[in-house]
């Protein structure tokens, strides 16, 4: 009599998701293993990374986790998301951010919101087409992606002399959790509210990954006033 090895049955969109988890999974980590070091930056350099990624997170997180709650369409989801609004409303994470780039002296100018800008409103346009599933899929990779990146961001205020790191600490681990749970919203959302065939999944992926390149990388060809 033979034996017979049952293997555990996953669902088509339990294997889906376990790919576009990877995939993201992947990018995450190659866009961290290919950050500068933080003391081989001069000063100007450290102080338009933080004041760029302010200028961007400050203002625009909560808009867009607002955006990707009005483009989902499953029941399962919604709460999900909210959880996420009521912790980043609740505890203020727009006057965390604020006082992180303030006590590290790089509180953006207009020149830090204008570097971003033509990225910045790619995503927005992106996000206002209220794609349930491509949004969600973008605010996993964001969430996954600030988490991983907060080391980077603290190593460049610390270099700055600043200790102001409530910002830093706080989504270092918060969003470990977020991140998992985006994963299991947009699995929901796939089954209630599919993407059609013609279109990329990482589409808004593929906008934010540009939006983040042109906060660590962007150099002005001139001297800011400020920085
Ligand atoms: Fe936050």
């Amino acid at each position: 009599m033979s034996t017979q090895v049952v293997l555990p049955q996953q669902s088509e969109s339990a294997i889906a998701i376990s790919l576009i988890q990877k995939t993201i999974t992947q990018t995450i980590n190659d866009l961290i293993g290919k950050l500068p070091d933080p003391q081989l930056l001069t000063i100007s350099e450290r102080l338009w990374i933080i004041a760029r990624y302010s200028s961007v997170l400050e203002g625009n997180f909560i808009y867009w986790m607002t955006a990707t709650l009005i483009a989902t369409k499953s029941e399962a989801a919604r709460p999900i998301i909210l959880d996420n609004l009521y912790e980043e409303t609740r505890d203020a994470h727009p006057h965390m951010m604020r006082k992180f780039a303030i006590a590290a002296h790089a509180f953006p100018t207009d020149y830090d919101a204008l570097a971003v800008h033509v990225d910045l409103t790619s995503m927005r346009l992106f996000l206002g087409r209220l794609s349930g599933v491509q949004s969600l899929l973008t605010m996993a990779f964001f969430e996954g992606f600030i988490q991983k990146f907060m080391p980077f961001l603290a190593s460049l205020a610390a270099a700055e002399g600043s200790m102001e790191m409530e910002y830093t600490d706080v989504h270092g681990v918060c969003d470990i959790a977020h991140t998992e749970g985006l994963y299991r919203a947009l699995e929901n959302e796939m089954s209630v509210n599919p993407l059609g065939n013609d279109a990329n999944i990482f589409e808004g992926a593929n906008c934010l990954r540009t939006l983040i390149d042109r906060i660590v990388y962007y150099r002005p060809e001139v001297a800011t006033p400020s920085h």
